[in-house]
């Protein structure tokens, strides 16, 4: 196991479209898989994509712990690791969510998000996952997949004004804490 050093906003892999895995069984990608899991473990966030551990590969893994959960959703997800995975919106609705990403450390700001999407991608193991998914579970495939495409939160956000460091908020008491992904 190993903890990896994260990229942050201004890298040139964070900005680039990270490539297919083509080939399952290079050992490589458990190793890299392994590790992008004890990292995202040891900074505590819901969710890494590879480019983030500086490897420009199609790979991300998110979560949806129960206290994520929003009102009329029931079920959290366990860690999922999806390789080349592919995102199908099913509806036109945005919605807008605080976001924070552990490339852009100590900055927050609300995002929108198409409200419904599918997704699919491989797992590690080989076998195809297709899911559908809403609230926080659709935002953050969302914002994983876009690192895969060179794109920050920020290059979604449509008012600035709601960037914000977490240090201050606590002059902001109506915006919730959220995790960096
Ligand atoms: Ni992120």
């Amino acid at each position: 196991m190993a903890i990896r050093k994260l990229a942050r906003m201004g890298h040139p892999i964070l900005k680039a479209r990270a490539r297919e895995v083509e080939n399952l069984d290079d050992p490589e990608i458990p190793r890299l898989i392994e590790d992008m899991v004890d990292t995202l473990r040891d900074e505590g966030g819901v969710g890494l994509a590879a480019p983030q551990v500086y490897a420009g590969l199609r790979i991300v893994m998110f979560m949806v712990p129960d206290e994520r959960l929003a009102e009329g959703e029931t079920e959290s997800v366990p860690l999922t690791t999806l390789i080349n995975p592919v995102i199908e919106p099913l509806t036109d609705e945005t919605v807008l969510g605080w976001e924070g990403c552990l490339s852009v450390p100590g900055l927050r700001g609300a995002v929108p998000r198409i409200a419904r999407i599918r997704y699919h991608g491989l797992m590690p193991d080989g076998q195809r996952i297709e899911r559908e998914a809403e609230g926080f579970h659709a935002r953050v495939v969302q914002h994983e997949c876009d690192h895969l495409d060179g794109i920050l939160y920020p290059m979604r956000m449509t008012d600035m004004t709601t960037l914000h460091f977490v240090s201050e908020m606590r002059h902001n008491a109506h915006i919730e804490a959220e995790d960096e992904v």
